[in-house]
């Protein structure tokens, strides 16, 4: 080949990468759906990188090596960044950290005394908070780090931002830092997504920017995030001299900051980075690499930056944890709507500490896509550390290989026919609620936190009424039979007392909790509010028309289709009749709010000491039967710690945690 063409390969190829790039970037930052590993990203993006400089011509502004991100969503209103945020050059190897080193000294006189401090790199997504005269004023993400989108609404409830700074801070001053997701929210939240047959996300970062791109900020909310502060926009430069007194200062300020090191060369780099690692499984957030900077801030300004990130600081990442394995075999789950997901059952492996044997392939189009087999080597990722995931076969292509799995044409649990409805990647069980996995499911929901919330009704006991015949409805949460399950094992006195009182105490509900219990397909919490709060009552949602419904922003047809579905089914009729007859009443949430919402409902407190008007397990009682959830410990999930006289380390225990702590006439105040 001859010098022209190579050149005019090179330039095909650089057109090509950039289209894939903005691809990704737009599946990464808009529809929080990223389809390569970050990774495989980084590849590209390096690929690209070096053949924009092997060609030495002008490189684009637009071209993903000249940008970060992507332009924020229509959907919030955009906000220019005062200082563009920046990104961070990566590094895979030990290598490209010394080069980072050498750089530095080839920049700075001889004899600078070079600190580099070392961060852990955290896996969320970067927002930008403004503060005038110490109040905070916006929050925006970085977007494509010129504007980003206003999130400052969202933004309040994020853990570890303070709404106001207090002393010396400049008038007009920026601070910035990583949303994220601890590994525990994300799971609780898969695991009610997955319940709720909504989206399940792929990691605990895209986790975050869903959740932090939501319009409704009380999801939002819910949804838990957390924030480390990292760095500062505006006027950061009169706050601080270094990195390692700018986090000092923020963390004053009352911002959560990270662990963090001072090294003074690359051998402290390399050991630290590897000691990191170890680290890593046992973090409660996830993290993908190590940060350094240059500790000191004349220093960073001297280094500068080029295009997309600042010289003075690297990500040196930490591999994928990705692992091999074989699989045994594949097969078929049911979920709560009749959705039949394959699973690959595999030999037990370790992927960052946790052992994993079965993993999910989605649907039938990722079996196919991924032509995963029985016997097959395969690579598996704990996804966002959570949900274990196939990556891929490695022995496509191999001589000797199982036949394709065949797609079951029965439901493997109840052998109803299975039906593949144009247009989705889902196939189901038509057995309804006589499929006793679709049962066992559908109860789980019923009685989840978010759904009719009944304490001491886990998931093992749904499976058990299910499987020895004692419920067939979800109407049949109402009508336990008490003598039977009190005859068996692990079900003492005291756990039917608490399932009767739990039961007993949630048959009045609000409307929208009533909606999502009931596990309409395609309805989730959002809909389900969205619904009580234009119909107010139930009949009226069930008379609702297609042109009704579908007035309301967060239903379009298919949404309509399956209310009006759900509700004309002559089974649901039955079951929702049943329920009332059971005493079950559905009110309008404000009424809901009015007498449910005191206080205390859905909170988790902890009552500890002796008091002198009321005895403990009677308050207890009372406490329940205004919607709070009695605790025996304190951690940090507790949201108040009522204490008597006498409290002892309960009490030194919620002042640790900052835990809301009260005394007996505050409790007595809320009882009556
Ligand atoms: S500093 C000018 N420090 O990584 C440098 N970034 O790939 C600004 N990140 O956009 C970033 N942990 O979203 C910095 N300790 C840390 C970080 C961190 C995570 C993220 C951040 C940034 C991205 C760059």
């Amino acid at each position: 080949m001859n010098d022209s063409n190579i050149q005019q390969r090179t330039h095909e190829r650089i057109y090509e990468l950039r289209g894939l790039l903005k691809g990704h970037n737009y599946r990464y930052y808009v529809l929080d759906a990223p389809q390569i590993t970050d990774a495989e990203y980084d590849q590209l993006l390096r690929e690209l990188s070096d053949l924009e400089t092997q060609l030495g011509e002008p490189i684009p502004d637009d071209s993903p090596t000249q940008t970060v991100g992507f332009k924020p969503d229509k959907a919030f209103s955009s906000r220019k960044h005062a200082i563009p945020m920046l990104s961070l050059a990566n590094a895979f190897s030990d290598e490209e950290i010394s080069d980072f080193v050498r750089r530095h000294k080839d920049i700075l006189a001889d004899d600078v005394q070079l600190t580099y401090i070392a961060e852990p790199k955290v896996d969320g997504l970067a927002i930008n908070i403004y503060y005038e005269f110490g109040q905070m004023v916006f929050a925006a993400t970085r977007g494509d780090g010129i504007t980003g989108e206003d999130v400052t609404d969202n933004i309040r409830s994020v853990t570890g931002i303070p709404w106001s700074l207090t002393g010396h801070v400049p008038k007009k001053f920026e601070v910035r830092g990583e949303v994220y997701m601890s590994k525990a929210s994300f799971a609780a939240l898969n695991q009610k997504q997955q319940e709720a047959g909504e989206k399940v996300f792929a990691n605990p970062r895209n986790a975050a920017a869903g959740s932090l791109r939501q319009l409704d900020a009380s999801i939002t909310a819910s949804r838990k995030l957390s924030f480390f502060a990292y760095a500062t926009g505006l006027n950061g430069e009169q706050f601080a001299s270094s990195q390692s007194e700018l986090l000092q200062k923020l963390e004053q300020q009352g911002f959560a900051i990270q662990e963090t090191a001072l090294l003074s060369d690359e051998s402290a780099m390399f050991k630290h980075y590897q000691t990191w690692m170890e680290k890593r499984p046992t973090l409660d957030y996830e993290i993908d690499g190590m940060v350094f900077k240059v500790n000191d801030f004349k220093q960073q300004k001297l280094l500068g930056s080029v295009a997309r990130s600042p010289r003075w600081a690297i990500a040196y990442k930490f591999p994928a944890e990705e692992v091999e394995t074989i699989v045994e075999a594949i097969t078929w789950q049911v979920g709560r709507t009749g959705v039949i997901t394959p699973v690959a059952n595999m030999k037990p492996v370790n992927v960052a500490g946790v052992m994993v044997s079965r993993a999910t392939l989605h649907n039938i189009q990722e079996l196919a896509r991924k032509d995963v087999r029985m016997g097959d080597r395969v690579v598996i990722r704990r996804a966002g550390d959570v949900i274990p995931e196939v990556v891929k076969s490695l022995s496509i292509g191999e001589y000797k290989r199982a036949e394709l799995t065949s797609i079951p044409k029965h439901c493997p649990v109840c052998g109803a026919a299975v039906e593949q409805e144009e247009g989705e990647a889902a196939i189901r069980c038509t057995g309804g609620l006589s499929c006793s996995a679709q049962l066992k499911e559908r109860i789980k929901h019923f009685v989840s936190r978010d759904g009719f919330d009944i304490e001491g009704f886990g998931s093992k006991l749904a499976e058990s009424l299910v499987d020895k015949g004692l419920m067939k409805t979800i109407a049949d949460v109402f009508a336990l039979d008490f003598d039977t399950l009190a005859t068996w094992e692990g079900m003492g006195e005291k756990k039917i007392t608490n399932l009767r009182l739990g039961i007993e105490s949630r048959k009045h509900i609000a409307l929208s909790r009533f909606i999502y219990a009931l596990g309409i397909r395609h309805v989730g919490q959002a809909t389900a509010s969205a619904l009580a709060k234009h119909f107010k009552t139930l009949s009226a949602v069930q008379k609702a028309s297609e042109e009704d419904l579908i007035e309301i922003n967060d239903v379009g047809p298919e949404v309509a289709a399956s209310l009006i579905h759900f509700f004309a089914e002559e089974h649901n009729q039955q079951v929702l009749q049943q329920m009332f007859e059971y005493g079950v009443q559905v009110l309008d949430d404000e009424t809901a709010e009015a007498d449910g919402n005191h206080p205390l409902a859905g909170k988790t407190v902890v009552i500890t000491g002796s008091f002198s008007n009321i005895k403990r397990n009677q308050a207890k009682i009372l406490l329940q039967q205004l919607g709070a959830k009695v605790a025996s410990a304190v951690s940090k999930n507790t949201d108040i710690l009522i204490a008597g006289e006498k409290a002892g380390s309960k009490l030194k225990k919620a002042e640790e945690l900052g835990v809301q702590v009260v005394d007996e006439t505050q409790l007595l105040t809320w009882l009556s």
